[in-house]
């Protein structure tokens, strides 16, 4: 008599076969303290995760507040840490107010979600980052997904809305590929349509902007009563946690509103003093974001990559997610880790190596990333 699995999760087995035959298998692969290789993966665009003033913060919040924030804001009560941090970021960005939240994904939940809803117009860019696609589906507005980059087809979403909100969601640069959006254009179109625009500055802050303070700020938008930014603090800030930055109405909303606020552990303290002190490193040393530039230049100089590169992000479009795989691997056995992105989180048949520059890298890094990726994308493009 054949067995048959009565198992409830019998079918994981067969979903796990499928995704290895399409090359979409992921491992979790072990980090040392101090990594070994080049690092060209990691989102530490300022190279302050490891800052002695950075840890520093760290550890004097940890020593003071404690190892957790024991609860929710609104029940345990209020840091004065949480608050100072807030009130330097938004000073820094140039909004009127900020408000922590324990990711950048939960940051993007908590403002669109809590802009956004039932009755109103959600418009979000295809390349936008899954965080903002989960706001959406949790919304419950009506979304319309326009093309890459697309202003005219957001015009013409607003344009034919029969909402009376309307929000229009994009990144900054966006994280696949480190394309600058059309912000400016954008808020042009949003300020006819009498919508809100949230920009997400992950990948903003603390590489674009005046000495890192953001598109937003780069173009004169910061504190714009339309306009609100969400960011992470894991990025160019080197620790935890996601932010909104903007009026302090918006504030009072979401303080009130925000259930990824309202229902979620406030962030860690020793998160919030190691950002706190990146903040303060990043406004002393305004060198770091020129940097950073500087370096994806290189890299997209050795990659061949045509375009030149607006961010911390070089994409290097190698096509099925094999190929890309073989190419990240062959780099790692060459001593230099880059990253590796296959669907779903970019469209399928560009799955590419993402690498990342960062501002400490320095002349023998990129002979070494010469030497490697040279060789390799010789033979992943062959
Ligand atoms: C554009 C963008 N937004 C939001 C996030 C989420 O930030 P966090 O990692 O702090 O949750 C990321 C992280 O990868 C991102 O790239």
């Amino acid at each position: 008599m054949t067995q048959i699995d009565t198992s409830p999760l019998a079918w994981l087995e067969a979903v796990e076969a499928q995704r290895c035959q399409a090359g979409l298998r992921r491992a979790l692969r072990p980090r040392p303290p101090v990594s070994t290789e080049l690092d060209l993966a990691s989102n530490d665009y300022l190279g302050l995760s490891q800052h002695p003033y950075v840890i520093e913060g760290g550890v004097d919040a940890l020593r003071t507040w404690g190892a957790g924030a024991t609860g929710s804001r609104l029940v345990t009560g209020n840091t004065a840490l949480h608050e100072e941090f807030e009130c330097a970021l938004a000073e820094f960005v140039g909004a009127a107010a900020g408000l922590v939240f324990s990711s950048g994904y939960a940051a993007n939940l908590g403002a669109v979600v809590g802009l956004s809803g039932p009755g109103s117009l959600l418009v979000s860019d295809a390349h936008s980052h899954a965080s903002l696609v989960d706001a959406c589906r949790l919304s419950r507005a009506r979304v319309v997904v326009t093309a890459h980059r697309d202003v005219d087809a957001v015009d013409a979403a607003l344009a034919s809305r029969d909402e009376e909100r309307a929000v229009v969601i994009t990144e900054s640069v966006f994280s696949t590929d480190g394309a600058l959006a059309p912000v400016r254009r954008l808020h042009e179109v949003c300020r006819r349509h009498r919508a809100l625009l949230i920009v997400d500055e992950a990948h903003g802050l603390g590489v674009r902007g005046a000495g890192g303070r953001g598109v937003l700020h780069e173009l004169g938008l910061a504190g714009a009563p339309d306009v609100v930014m969400t960011t992470t603090l894991s990025k160019a800030l080197g620790s935890q946690g996601g932010a909104v930055l903007a009026s302090t109405a918006v504030r009072d909303h979401l303080i009130d509103a925000a259930r990824p606020f309202i229902f979620d552990t406030g962030l860690a303290p020793a998160a919030v003093g190691a950002a706190l002190a990146a903040l303060r490193v990043l406004s002393a040393e305004p060198w770091r974001p020129g940097a950073v530039l500087w370096h994806a230049g290189a890299l997209a100089q050795i990659c061949a990559v045509s375009t030149a590169p607006q961010s911390a992000v070089v994409s290097v479009i190698l096509g099925e997610p094999e190929v890309a795989l073989a190419a990240a691997a062959a780099c790692l056995d060459g001593g230099v880790r880059v990253g590796c992105f296959r669907p779903p989180t970019v469209p399928a048949g560009t799955s590419r190596l993402r690498l990342t520059a960062r501002a400490c890298l320095g002349a023998d890094d990129l002979e070494l990333a010469r030497t490697v990726l040279t060789d390799v994308l010789g033979a992943a493009r062959r």
